[in-house]
């Protein structure tokens, strides 16, 4: 790093510097500070002053301690390596920063991100000399890990005449492979190039959704998916189950990268994350499940600066993995702690406080963060897609806050959390009436193609049973079950039926935990059958009785438990059970 002094301290309030005497600097550049030289960025440039936001404790620094200037904003490492690490918010490697400074992490401890002395096995793609080279382009690949091939890309901004590119060889992170004639020069080119966090990565065009997210979780794939390149939020009172279905679609989701950002939860909650992670075994290929995924966390002892970052730096990593063509899904938890980092910093900088105390720039936070999801067409060509899903914490559960109001207005999928569900231990928490998604359409094309025709009308069919439901057992409640016929009695049986054999999903269950496409669509139409059929035999005059006692009803609510994944004939089986018992209480009385 070229180092030179572009200013001296003159405040210090937390994790916010002012700084005096400033000259040649830039917004958002990064510096050190003081002899330690702790991490900062320029958040804030007039004449000859500036704010800095330090990313790491800054006791025992004074005013007059000198600011060093890097020539660059704060940026990331991109290149092979990233995957299976765990970084901070400013993507320093904690485990190698442990080795380093024991435990705690070292104020102004330097260590890349990106490890200097692994070779990695590069393939070049064959290019000769002459060549156009332009941004985010593939020149050849690394293989990552058992299941990522890396695609080494120029870096976005590049624009050259290739020179030479070396052979397949070994080659770290920083020796060169390849040379390019630019405009201001000759440029080599390496497996490693940066970023910085605070700019997306430019793509060619944004393409319709239209591909569903699949996690296994029958209440989202259902009834509220979420396409790939989507957004959705989780809001959920304390304990409602927001980590653990980020956890579940961390495992289970069909995307071939998983950046997960652990922000500002309890140090408990992310040791866990560090410890169960690395542990966690792909369902598809029985390798570990750290060989897709990137770990970022921030624990609520972390500073609160570099909380600030890290969803920059992590939505940074998956936008490089897209710009590869994968499909990339993002899980931030807890979204509500990243905008109590913004506060904090908001409330040492002396702006003037909007809701609740939030900086009045909130809103549009919360919006840069989502809008860098999405299915894009890459400058190289390639299609690759961000998905994000941010869990929200609303202090007392009270939905109506800044934080969950901004985010509902930025994303277009709503899976909310309920305390009463929660508390009946009916698991994922989803509100079935407070949860939307928008992607319904978008998605439906697939699910009609992939799994069955019927799809559509089903779910319809199920949510509309669902709503009924609602307004009956309002009037149970008023008049009691008795003054209802059968046949709106039997709803709330079917809805009932529903929940427990569907919607609640056992995430320690072997089987339970997911479900494919064909499982749910199969479990679906049983249900239905025995609401179709049997309201049917209700208007020819069989007793709701009856229709409860049918022995098969036990097997349809083990039904998830018993029969796995690939044993879709042992649901057409249940389904003809079901019929033949039908069938047989009808004859009585036809
Ligand atoms: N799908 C599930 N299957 C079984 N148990 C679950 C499921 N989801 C949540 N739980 C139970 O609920 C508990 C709390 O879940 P979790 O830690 O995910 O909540 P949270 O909303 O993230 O809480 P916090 O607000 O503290 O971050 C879990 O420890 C687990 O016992
Ligand atoms: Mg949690």
């Amino acid at each position: 790093m070229n180092e030179r002094i572009i200013g001296l301290v003159k405040r210090v309030n937390g994790p916010v510097i002012e700084a005096m005497d400033v000259s040649d600097a830039m917004m958002l550049e990064l510096v050190r500070v003081g002899e330690v030289r702790l991490v900062g960025e320029i958040i804030k440039l007039e004449v000859e002053s500036a704010v800095i936001q330090v990313y790491e404790d800054t006791t025992g620094i004074a005013p007059g301690d000198n600011i060093y200037g890097s020539d660059m904003p704060l940026s990331v490492e991109l290149g092979p390596g990233l995957i299976g690490t765990i970084y901070d918010g400013i993507q320093r490697p904690l485990e190698e920063i442990f080795k380093i400074s024991d435990q705690y992490i070292e104020r102004g401890i330097q260590c890349p991100s990106l490890d200097r002395d692994k070779k990695w096995h590069f393939i070049p793609l064959d290019l000769e000399a002459g060549f156009t080279v332009t941004g985010s382009m593939i020149i050849g690949s690394v293989q990552e890990t058992e299941r990522v091939e890396h695609k080494i890309l120029t870096p976005p901004d590049m624009n050259g005449t290739l020179i030479s590119i070396m052979p397949e060889g070994d080659y770290t992170v920083e020796e060169p492979i390849a040379l390019v004639e630019t405009q201001s020069g000759e440029k080599q080119l390496f497996l490693m190039h940066r970023w910085p966090i605070r700019s997306s990565r430019p793509v060619t065009e944004r393409i319709p959704l239209s591909i569903p997210l699949i996690t296994g979780q029958r209440v989202i794939d259902t009834l509220f998916p979420i396409a790939k390149g989507g957004t959705v939020a989780i809001p959920g009172g304390f304990g409602t189950g927001k980590t653990m279905i980020q956890h579940a679609i961390a495992k289970w989701c069909d995307a071939a990268i998983i950046v997960y950002i652990g922000c500002g939860e309890r140090g408990n909650e992310m040791t866990d994350v560090l410890t169960e992670f690395p542990k966690l075994v792909d369902p598809f290929t029985g390798r570990s499940l750290m060989e897709r995924t990137i770990l970022i966390a921030n624990t609520s002892n972390m500073p609160v600066s570099a909380r600030e970052a890290s969803i920059y730096t992590g939505v940074t990593l998956a936008e490089y993995y897209r710009d590869q063509g994968f499909h990339v899904a993002v899980m931030a938890d807890s979204t509500s702690r990243w905008a109590e980092a913004l506060r904090e910093l908001s409330g040492r900088m002396e702006e003037m406080p909007a809701e609740e105390g939030f900086p009045a720039y909130l809103p549009t936070r919360i919006a840069e963060f989502y809008e860098r999801a999405g299915f894009m067409k890459t400058l190289s060509g390639q299609t690759g897609s961000i998905s994000i899903i941010g869990a929200v914490s609303p202090p007392g559960g009270d939905f109506s806050e800044p934080v969950t109001q901004h985010t509902k207005r930025f994303v277009r999928c709503f899976w909310g959390l309920d305390r009463q569900l929660a508390n009946a231990r009916h698991y994922p928490a989803i509100s079935w009436l407070d949860s939307y998604s928008e992607y319904l359409d978008e998605v439906t094309p697939w699910w009609e193609e992939q799994v069955g025709t019927s799809w559509v009308q089903n779910r319809a069919e199920i949510m509309e049973l669902l709503q009924k439901e609602v307004r009956l057992l309002q009037v149970v409640k008023l008049v009691g079950p008795d003054a209802l016929p059968d046949s709106q009695r039997f709803i709330i049986e079917v809805c009932t039926l529903f929940k427990n054999a569907f919607l609640q999903q056992n995430a320690f269950d072997d089987i339970d935990r997911y479900s494919t496409t064909p499982k749910q669509m199969k479990m679906m139409e049983i249900i239905l059958t025995y609401w179709r059929r049997g309201y049917q035999a209700i208007r020819r005059g069989v007793t709701l009785v009856k229709l409860r006692r049918i022995k098969v009803l036990q097997d349809i609510v083990k039904m998830k438990f018993a029969i796995s994944n690939d044993d879709l004939e042992g649901f057409d089986k249940l389904n003809d059970r079901l019929e033949r018992a039908l069938n047989q209480l009808e004859s009585i009385y036809v």
